[in-house]
């Protein structure tokens, strides 16, 4: 059972990759490198001894995807992890982000409804919800207008797998990621962000290495708890595992619809400061921050009704967020030692 992991150089797909070799699946990858190493190769290997074939493929090309797929013929399952994800570029440069996000999907499901079977499990994410009435978020709350094009093409990409499904033997789950964060407790793999990250945890861990002077806390006048804004922060490793089991549950056709929903999350919300303290307590680091104005497009909270990730999909997340932490941090001084 070949299975086809698009991004899975990158920090979930690496992880991802990791254990669906633990659950015995052959896994090709295909990335781009546009936001990742082939030295995450590496550290695949050094974590269970198995090295992935791998293809740098650009799947904006549609002759290269009809390659990939005549060669791999016998790939019958793909984890679509690969797309542009930074909201505020996505902005900036919108049509980068259809091309890549939609084009991409458009091409994988072009080859993959030639097939008599195929599974196919998309990355998406919470961002789809906006800022969500009420919490903790269900999968049948209404999904909002996208606030970015990052955002739209996750809306989109849903759209466009529901409409395949219907007339193909593709069978689909969409997972909807909260915030991923961590790394692998052996530190040989985790979060590789190309230049200043915008996102939290790898900007703490880099302020606490001593690459970033000060960490911007945007905003602390939201109507929460302390003021900072709250999101569901999951264990990329535990995020990892929830796709194995997706995965499983289309292979062994459990699924009871052609496509299915899933959100990932702990089902905890944490506040910036929280997760700032929680840092600092796992790290035994102080960090230096100021609180800024609002950064725009954040909503205030956000975090997971988990109820069906456990009862249907039976996955449940078992790490916290204090062993993500340390987790991040292991894996900051480890990058930086090299
Ligand atoms: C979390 C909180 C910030 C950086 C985005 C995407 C989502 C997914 C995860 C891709 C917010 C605050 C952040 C900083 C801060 N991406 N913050 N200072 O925005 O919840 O989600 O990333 O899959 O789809 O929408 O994550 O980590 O950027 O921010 O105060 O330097 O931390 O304001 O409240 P976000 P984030």
């Amino acid at each position: 059972m070949k299975i086809l992991v698009t991004g899975g150089l990158g920090f979930i797909g690496s992880h991802t990759v990791v254990e669906l070799q633990n659950e015995g699946f052959e896994v090709v990858i295909i990335d781009d490198l546009s936001n990742s190493s082939v030295t995450v190769l590496e550290g695949i290997k050094a974590i269970n001894g198995k090295s992935p074939e791998f293809e740098q493929v650009d799947l904006r090309d549609k002759a290269a995807v009809q390659q990939f797929f005549a060669k791999y013929a016998d790939v019958s399952g793909v984890i679509h992890f690969a797309a542009s994800k930074a909201v505020g570029e996505s902005v900036q440069n919108p049509l980068l982000y259809y091309e890549n996000n939609i084009g991409a999907l458009v091409y994988i499901l072009q080859e993959l409804q030639k097939k008599d079977k195929a599974n196919f499990i998309f990355s998406s994410s919470c961002t789809v919800y906006g800022q969500a009435e009420k919490m903790p978020i269900t999968e049948d709350t209404a999904v909002q207008p996208a606030m970015s094009p990052y955002g739209n093409t996750k809306q989109i990409g849903e759209e466009i797998i529901r409409d395949v499904a219907a007339v193909s033997a593709i069978e689909a789950i969409l997972l909807r990621y909260f915030n991923p964060v961590g790394a692998h407790e052996s530190a040989n793999i985790g979060e590789l962000p190309l230049g200043v990250p915008q996102n939290l945890v790898p900007f703490i861990t880099q302020a606490a290495i001593g690459l970033r002077d000060q960490l911007s806390v945007f905003g602390d006048d939201y109507p929460t708890p302390d003021g900072t804004c709250v999101r569901d922060y999951i264990h990329v490793v535990d995020l990892a595992k929830a796709h194995v089991k997706a995965l499983k549950r289309l292979v062994d056709k459990k699924n009871a619809d052609k496509v299915e929903v899933f959100n990932l999350g702990t089902g905890k919300g944490s506040s910036v400061l929280e997760v700032i303290h929680a840092f600092e307590k796992a790290s035994g680091k102080s960090l230096n921050y100021k609180i800024v104005p609002r950064r725009a497009g954040d909503i205030t909270e956000a975090y997971a009704d988990t109820t069906k990730a456990n009862n249907v999909l039976g996955w449940k997340a078992e790490l916290s967020l204090d062993e993500a932490l340390a987790s991040a941090w292991k894996w900051e001084q480890k990058v930086r030692a090299k």
